[in-house]
């Protein structure tokens, strides 16, 4: 069978695809559904979910780079929502961070995200209210902002990854939500991975395709670390981002939550087998979604991979401004006393306050940025992890280069809008300040967000 013939959306078992071509805005509707999470194989009925349009994941965006997006949300849950566009260089007033750059949505209400999604790559976009509990229960969808021109690729699929806590009856277990316990370490850890909505589910691909799949960690807190075995697979972007592809031979692709990587590789295996993707955190590696090969026409050995257009790598640090950000609390992290609500607190207080985390002595407090630049500031920030814990550090608006980790010198890393440290780690990121207004910056792992390791910076106009 004919392959090359452009662009294929292959996602049988995904939630629906919205092209946002048309003048009329995407609707997400925030509301309560259910989703096929471990149907046929807990013998579960469908788990009852928070997500966009009855669904979660909610519906897959796709439209194309410099092209308008309208979104509108209409709230149906009993709480505030938001949605935030991860990892979109977005105008500040729809990044969607409440009490930030806009008032959350109460219940009942509708707000209109309207943006120009700049650079074509991986993204995803998800509440950003009281996300501990509703990303948990759902809330998130990816964001596929296409090439201008498509790279021709046969096949391109995302994959959104997720860890759910369910209960033996395969719903979601709530008597967890707020545990001090999981805030404290962590972060709320789930017992069944889904990919796009699914428990172990076929991805179709047809011999001899050329296939970019594009993986998204949308974990509260959970480091997924994903192997393939089979092809040769190179990583071809992270966060969104084209990087020089880099040849994954027997290693693994680790992935922080709110961490994207696209993989390619020319499919070669013969139709009727599986490939395995596999997280190979644990001694045993665990399969948690297979590739399914179909007929095609066999790979003659020809055939290359698309390549994605590489954006400007430079970064003038010479006139760079340098903030430091240290990182402290959770469990075992001695951290004695911090500030929050303006007011010095010991660990109990701090932790009857739902905090046990400090960046720079404050706990998640709001009021003030920890730095304020004009637009166009290169900013350095030296990020030193005291903690026990490791932690996913996402700036919002922007991408920075990690140009340092443990005092030794990184040359041209990958732009990245998330970066894992592990504990006691030092790592230093680089950023051109160019998008004006207030941006948040914090864990990603969102119990970690709630407890206090959530602080912002100001571009001035
Ligand atoms: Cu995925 Cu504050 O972001
Ligand atoms: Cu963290």
């Amino acid at each position: 069978m004919a392959t090359g013939a452009g662009f294929v959306c292959a996602l049988p078992f995904a939630s629906s695809v919205l092209h946002a071509t048309s003048a009329t805005p995407i609707v997400l509707t925030a509301g309560k559904g259910t989703a096929p999470l471990a149907v046929g194989i807990k013998g579960a009925k469908p788990t009852n979910i928070w997500g966009y349009n009855g669904s979660s994941p909610g519906p897959v965006l796709r439209c194309r780079a410099g092209e308008k997006l309208a979104v509108r949300l209409i709230n149906k849950l009993d709480q505030p929502t938001t949605l935030h566009w991860h990892g979109v260089r977005i105008e500040n007033a729809m990044d969607g961070v409440p009490g930030l750059t806009q008032k959350a949505v109460m219940p009942g209400e509708s707000f209109d995200y309207e943006f120009t999604a700049p650079d074509a790559g991986t993204y995803w976009y998800h509440t950003h209210n009281r996300t501990w509990e509703q990303l948990a229960r759902g809330m998130y969808g990816l964001l596929i902002v296409e090439e201008r021109d498509k790279p021709a690729f046969d096949t391109d699929i995302a994959l959104a990854i997720d860890d759910w806590r369910l209960g033996p009856d395969g719903q979601i277990e709530e008597k967890s939500f707020g545990s001090r316990h999981d805030w404290a370490h962590g972060g709320r850890m789930g017992n069944w991975l889904t990919v796009n909505g699914r428990s172990n589910p076929a991805i179709k691909i047809k011999r001899g395709d050329r296939v970019r799949l594009r993986l998204v960690n949308t974990a509260n807190a959970r480091i997924f670390k994903i192997a393939l075995g089979g092809e040769k697979v190179h990583i071809i972007a992270l966060d969104g981002r084209p990087i020089k592809p880099q040849l994954l031979s027997d290693g693994h692709i680790e992935l922080a939550p709110a961490q994207r990587a696209d993989i390619a590789f020319i499919a070669t295996g013969a139709p009727g087998t599986n490939m395995p993707l596999m997280e190979v955190s644990y001694r045993k590696p665990y399969a948690f979604a297979h590739i399914e090969y179909e007929e095609g026409t066999p790979f003659d050995g020809k055939r290359v991979l698309p390549e994605l257009e590489l954006g400007s790598i430079a970064l003038d640090l010479r006139a760079a401004k340098k903030y430091d950000l240290v990182m402290a609390g959770g469990a075992m992290g001695n951290m004695m006393q911090t500030r929050h609500k303006g007011q010095m607190m010991d660990m109990r207080e701090l932790i009857s306050n739902g905090k046990m985390w400090a960046l720079n002595g404050i706990a998640g407090d709001l009021d003030t940025p920890m730095f304020d630049v004009p637009k166009g500031q290169v900013v350095i920030v030296n990020m030193t992890n005291e903690t026990m814990w490791p932690h996913a550090m996402h700036i919002h608006g922007h991408h920075f280069k990690v140009i340092s980790r443990n005092n030794k010198s990184i040359a041209n890393s990958p732009w990245r809008d998330t970066v894992l440290m592990q504990r006691r780690e030092k790592v230093e990121i680089a950023f051109a300040a160019d998008n004006p207004g207030k941006w948040l910056f914090h864990c990603h792992m969102v119990e970690h967000t709630a407890g206090g390791m959530a602080t912002w910076f100001n571009v001035k106009a």
